[in-house]
């Protein structure tokens, strides 16, 4: 009989198990070889710095897109929702766990993205998990861009229904899926507004169109678009087909800077998802020190609609910047800006380096993305000072040029 846990002894003990696997090295032959990038613990941070080892590295890893994770007021609304509820709801929204403050920020959710409800789940992983299991039944198909998000898929993979992948942003392609599904079947298209890691952004009037053609629904997962493109009221908005778009998910963990996530809709679908997402039902609520930041990061982003334009300032001159180099940044359009590297090994080996030179950047490896496609995610911050950006530019050349991905 085979033990089920001889697996991880061998990936903890056998560098050569890992690498059959897939993964360019083991943790702990990355870990002797100096170039292991995940779970690294900070120090402190400080929104666009932080201190690793004593050290202090630009951090070009994090979604705080609008630098909000310090705000005065951010900290002050967290602090005092902790002196007035305490650390934890204790209890799932369905029951003990709602407070007045969740509905608040419901309300205020469903009228900047331009709905009519909205459901906060207590997190963004969550909101996809409840509303694609919700919603997709026994019968119906899930059709999901090849590049969304791990929780949409994730979602899809407890959905009873089938999932089929599209071509990324292939209209075209998805318009041929379609047209293969059955009559009977309800059709649901999911994708990224901003993809999290090409950091392009999806063709939303193009799907609309082939949705409306089929008689599918769409949902459009906008973690990275709210607070960025749109004015800040994503990327649906920035197309001006809110209307057209049935769902809109979103999460607190990027530009409002707390943690959480919602969807958005029309009332009778965020009331079904209410009473059917096992995520929101069967975990504990959202805390309302979260909320309450939450809340406090959408009053900065309605006052301050000059962060959004910031932030896409610095990314714009980030992009063209690399681009210059001679880095190959793929499609961004926004403030996620991947540096393709290919080689998973190669990709760990250039973080190295970058670390070394004092830049914080994730390093992204199958499964997050397909074999071969290894790249260094770049993220901004409408907090990044114009000096941090040559620092980071000039660490970049010296980088680059070492490793050969310029000349
Ligand atoms: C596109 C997308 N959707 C959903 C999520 C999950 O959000 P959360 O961190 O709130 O669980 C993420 C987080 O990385 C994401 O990038």
């Amino acid at each position: 009989m085979t033990d089920l846990f001889e697996k991880c002894r061998e990936f903890f003990t056998d560098p050569a198990y890992a690498e059959a696997l897939g993964y360019p090295a083991s943790p702990q032959r990355a870990k002797d070889l100096g170039i292991y990038a995940f779970f690294i613990p900070l120090d402190r941070s400080e929104g666009t710095e932080v201190t690793i080892g004593g050290r202090k590295l630009i951090m070009l890893g994090s979604n705080n897109y609008l630098g909000l994770t310090m705000h005065p007021d951010v900290r002050r609304a967290a602090s005092e929702a902790v002196g007035t509820f305490g650390t934890s709801c204790t209890g799932s929204r369905f029951l003990n766990g709602t407070l007045a403050l969740h509905g608040e920020l419901e309300q205020r959710l469903a009228t900047y993205v331009g709905k009519e409800k909205a459901l906060v789940f207590t997190t963004g992983y969550q909101a996809n998990l409840g509303t694609l299991s919700s919603l997709v039944g026994r019968g119906d198909i899930v059709l999901c861009d090849k590049e969304d998000h791990a929780s949409i898929v994730d979602g899809c993979r407890l959905a009873l229904g089938r999932m089929v992948r599209f071509r990324h942003n292939d209209f075209a392609d998805l318009d041929r899926v379609l047209a293969k599904c059955s009559d009977g079947a309800g059709r649901l298209v999911v994708v990224d507004g901003v993809f999290s890691m090409g950091g392009d952004i999806a063709l939303l009037p193009d799907l609309v169109r082939v949705c409306r053609a089929h008689g599918a629904r769409l949902m459009v997962d906008d973690a990275h678009g709210i607070g960025v493109v749109g004015r800040g009221r994503g990327t649906s908005a920035h197309y001006g087909v809110t209307d057209e778009v049935d769902l809109i998910v979103g999460t607190f963990s990027k530009s409002l800077a707390s943690i959480g996530g919602f969807v958005a809709g029309d009332e009778s679908t965020i009331c079904w998802i209410q009473h059917a997402a096992r995520s929101l039902m069967f975990s504990a609520s959202l805390p309302a020190p979260n909320v309450a930041a939450a809340l406090a990061a959408l009053d900065v982003l309605e006052r301050e609609p000059e962060r959004v334009d910031r932030v896409n300032r610095v990314a714009e001159r980030m992009r063209n910047a690399y681009r210059d180099l001679g880095f190959d940044i793929g499609e961004s359009q926004t403030p996620i800006v991947p540096i393709f590297v290919g080689d998973s090994l190669k990709a760990m080996h250039v973080w190295r380096s970058l670390f070394d030179a004092g830049i914080y950047v994730n390093v992204a490896i199958p499964p997050a993305v397909p074999p071969g496609k290894a790249l260094l995610r770049t993220s901004y911050m409408a907090t990044h000072t114009d000096e941090q950006m040559e620092r980071v530019l000039d660490a970049f050349a010296a980088v680059g040029k070492r490793h050969g991905l310029i000349s």
